[in-house]
């Protein structure tokens, strides 16, 4: 399973919004299998604003939906035929006839039920949208419900009916029968989205993703599937303990944020200066030491830069060093100098690499950040040089920018989004290096360079169709990651 956390719904939607435009693309008659209820409302909004603008259309589509409440007026503001007609169909492009909805009241239940399968079958679902009941219930599929099931009538549990009590005047009025597509129906699809957001979704989603499998957890059938993403919001992924999660992708930008970091890896941090590191990247490392091993490389000594107070070049040498040693307590870091003598011959010598390959193949590590390619200073250039040379080729790189080379448009993939608390914990760890910040405010320069990325990219990446950016925190440290 594919597990993909956003910092909100509004993400989140905003992430399967992008999946289901892909389908499109790929495959204009996509066959859809469609949910009802709160969930999919958010994204059933942007859906239709990009129909509306011409960007998507489901002129070619086909679509069947979930399940349906037996006995309710069609007409009534909760049948699910009202529902998607009053939130979706209306407002999208979709052809007369192309949308499949089970009958509210069929003549005969059973047999409706054995046609609604067959011409599901027919089509082939390619995109199944969920979303999933607090007790793990997906469609009317109720704790207990064979995972052989194809669509049927069932009996609405109590949980159920409670939870959807929301929707009518009281408890009484929420019908206590439902016409669903089964376990298997479902599983049938060619891929499964699963949408859920909420703190009372966190322990299907735990017991889904983590618990055995079994029909007392309906959706723990995905677990068998092979191509299902899950979408969640913080709350909802707040109890998965061993699952590793993904960032949304949005505008082919992943956006991070603490709760979809890597997970128990081990990572470098090339810093070409000591304070490269916290400078360019001092968020990022903070929350990735939490949940993995990250060893920082401090590759030159920085002794020139050092204005005050020092007659040698080992004093300087010492006082840089003893500020990094500050600054790593901060970020959480293993420290090592490599003291490369390129800093001064401008020029990768053998005995440089050896010791860094030795060191490399100690640490062994399955991330590496370090600066970008179109990183403009000379330490930085040949930083990057030396670290490459140095890593076996399957690490994946997070290249990072620094303030003498910005990203230009587009040669960044990741934003990693973080709060006040993180740009505390940035800003105190590079004024470690007081040699540099009594010189020069890198740590102004570094909070700036955040919050401008920030207020941009959200408006060039996060905004959809002329309305107002997505929520992130307040600021972006930007990388590009690829594979070494
Ligand atoms: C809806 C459906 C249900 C809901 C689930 C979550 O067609 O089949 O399984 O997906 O009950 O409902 P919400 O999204 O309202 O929390």
């Amino acid at each position: 399973m594919k597990i993909i956390v956003a910092s909100n719904k509004e993400t989140a939607s905003r992430n399967a919004a992008h999946m289901v435009q892909d389908a499109i693309g790929k495959k204009p008659n996509t066959v859809f299998l469609f949910p009802t209820g709160s969930t999919p409302l958010p994204l059933y909004e942007l859906l239709a604003e990009r129909v509306k603008s011409g960007k998507l259309s489901f002129a070619h589509a086909m679509s069947f939906n979930l399940d349906e409440y037996l006995g309710i007026d069609v007409n009534h503001p909760e049948s699910y035929h009202s529902f998607m007609e009053n939130n979706f169909f209306s407002k999208v492009d979709f052809k007369k006839n192309s949308n499949n909805v089970p009958e509210a009241n069929p003549k005969d239940p059973e047999k409706f039920c054995e046609e609604y399968e067959e011409k599901i079958n027919k089509y082939g679902i390619d995109l199944a949208i969920i979303g999933i009941g607090r007790n793990g219930h997906i469609a009317f599929n109720e704790p207990g419900t064979s995972f052989d099931s194809i669509t049927h009538v069932t009996d609405l549990t109590k949980s159920t009916i409670e939870a959807n009590a929301r929707f009518f005047k009281s408890e009484k009025e929420v019908p206590k029968k439902a016409i669903t597509t089964g376990l298997k129906t479902i599983s049938s699809a060619q891929k499964i989205i699963l949408l859920a957001f909420g703190e009372d979704k966190a322990q299907a989603i735990k017991d889904t993703v983590e618990g055995e499998i079994t029909e007392k957890v309906p959706a723990s059938i995905l677990q068998k599937h092979n191509d299902v993403t899950l979408i969640l919001d913080i709350a909802s992924a707040s109890k998965l303990k061993k699952t590793e999660t993904l960032p949304p992708t949005l505008s082919d930008i992943r956006l991070y944020s603490e709760f979809n970091l890597p997970k128990n890896k081990t990572i470098v941090v090339f810093s070409p200066h000591p304070d490269d590191a916290p400078i360019c990247a001092g968020a990022l490392v903070t929350a990735l030491a939490k949940e993995n091993t990250v060893h920082e490389i401090i590759l030159t000594t920085g002794h020139r830069a050092v204005a005050k107070n020092c007659n040698s070049m080992n004093d300087r040498i010492t006082t840089r060093e003893n500020e990094a040693r500050e600054e790593s307590k901060i970020l959480g870091t293993k420290l090592h100098f490599l003291r490369a003598h390129f800093y001064d011959s401008n020029d990768i010598e053998e005995e440089d690499l050896k010791k860094l390959r030795n060191l490399m193949k100690t640490i062994n590590p399955d991330i590496a950040l370090l600066p970008q390619k179109g990183d403009t200073h000379p330490t930085h250039i040949l930083s990057r040089k030396i670290a490459l040379s140095s890593l076996p080729h399957k690490v994946e790189l997070w290249s990072y920018e620094s303030p003498w080379a910005l990203f230009g448009h587009k040669a960044f993939n990741a934003a990693f989004e973080f709060p006040k608390e993180l740009m505390k914990s940035k800003l105190e760890a590079i004024r470690k290096h007081v040699s540099q910040t009594e010189r020069t405010r890198f740590d102004t320069a570094a909070e700036t360079i955040a919050s401008f990325r920030r207020i941009t990219i959200a408006e060039q990446f996060f905004s959809e169709l002329g309305k107002k950016p997505i929520d992130t925190e307040p600021y972006l440290e930007l990388f590009h990651i690829s594979q070494w």
